[in-house]
């Protein structure tokens, strides 16, 4: 799978948003981690180092030495322990367990192995080293603490061969402004005009069925956008076309388009990396069309002309934004944007109840 990475060279500002712990979040691809290299990646605010042992497992360590706080990523790598530049103390990166600590002597009576450095649940799905991040002061997760944690997030896949790529890029927006533009029907015909894709004449009166899931919520459709030219692709196959996007906490958004044997899916997710700065990956895996030359390249081209779109919007939205101005939201088309809040607000107050009673209807023009 090959990458592109555009940067957005904006800097917002305007107020943060509360972020969600104790979850996964792809923190880089696994592409950018080879051999004895130790990368950085920033992910809810927090400098992470990132390797991969001898042995083949990802590690993330909070970028910061528990003796003095230079980062960890100045330092060594070879393979099994994380060694600081600046005394050499040396630790085991899955762990963070200290072994080391070159000042010590006989007489000495501090065991290195008591100390740690912060160390992340840390996995790779589609390509993605992602990263489980706590909420910070809960202290070290014990065993089985880690026994417990959810499920990494991957793309959901129907059959054993598929194809897959990938694309990224970053907005200078906060979370929630990021997650709001993920599951934006409004936007389309406005952002995403096009000759090849639609125009904002084609805008017509939509009904979507939503129902409440586990964390989040549903669109459930049987017969997907007539204006929309992948699925008119999929007519090819001559079966009954499904799809379902799927909203999930904390900032997850899975499309599964099926046809019969044929699949389409894909993951969204929406990360904090810096303040006010997300960054969207988007993971897509199929079976569809594969004997079409060139399929995968025309995807990734115009998968990134759209996330490219939503980029440009993002930085021209935090033009605006920086000023601090009132915002709304309106029904039916920002009720997902409404249903997100409620959602992140009963996480946080770890209540967790649903703001959908049951399914809902929503209509809009778009
Ligand atoms: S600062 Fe890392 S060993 Fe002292
Ligand atoms: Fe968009």
């Amino acid at each position: 799978m090959i990458g592109e990475v555009t940067r957005a060279a904006v800097v917002a500002s305007g107020p943060s948003t509360t972020l969600i712990y104790d979850d996964w979040y792809p923190a880089m691809r696994a592409s950018e981690i080879s051999g004895q290299r130790l990368a950085k990646a920033m992910l809810l605010g927090i400098p992470l180092v990132l390797g991969r042992t001898s042995s083949g497992r990802y590690f993330a360590m909070r970028d910061s030495c528990p003796h003095r706080g230079i980062p960890l990523s100045y330092g060594w790598f070879d393979g099994k322990q994380v060694t600081c530049k600046y005394h050499g103390w040396a630790f085991e990166p899955v762990s963070g367990q200290c072994q080391e600590i070159p000042s010590l002597t006989k007489s000495d009576s501090l065991d290195p192995c008591r100390i740690y450095a912060t160390a992340f649940p840390c996995e790779e799905r589609d390509g993605h080293v992602w990263v489980y991040v706590p909420q910070s002061g809960r202290g070290k997760l014990r065993a089985e603490d880690l026994s417990q944690l959810p499920l990494v997030p991957e793309v959901p896949k129907f059959s054993r061969r598929f194809r897959s790529a990938y694309l990224t890029a970053d907005l200078p927006c906060n979370i929630d402004h990021g997650i709001i533009g993920l599951m934006d029907p409004a936007h389309g015909p406005f952002v995403h005009q096009a000759w090849w894709w639609r125009s904002r004449a084609s805008i017509h009166e939509k009904e979507k069925r939503f129902e409440p899931i586990e964390n989040g919520f549903r669109m459930t459709a049987h017969q997907p956008s007539a204006n929309s030219a992948p699925y008119k692709l999929l007519g090819v196959y001559g079966e009954p076309i499904t799809t379902t996007i799927d909203f999930v906490l904390p900032n997850r958004r899975y499309e599964i388009i099926r046809c019969g044997e044929k699949w389409f899916a894909s993951l969204t997710t929406v990360t904090p990396t810096i303040e006010n700065h997300c960054r969207i990956d988007v993971c897509a895996a199929w079976n569809v069309l594969a004997w079409v030359p060139g399929f995968t390249s025309m995807l990734k081209f115009f998968g990134a002309i759209f996330v490219g779109q939503d980029q440009q919007t993002m930085v021209e939205q935090a033009a605006g934004l920086r000023y601090g101005p009132a915002l709304m939201l309106i029904d039916d088309a920002d009720k997902p944007a409404k249903w997100y809040f409620a959602l992140k607000q009963a996480r946080l107050r770890g209540t967790g109840e649903h703001p959908m009673a049951g399914p809902v209807t929503l209509h809009w023009r778009s």
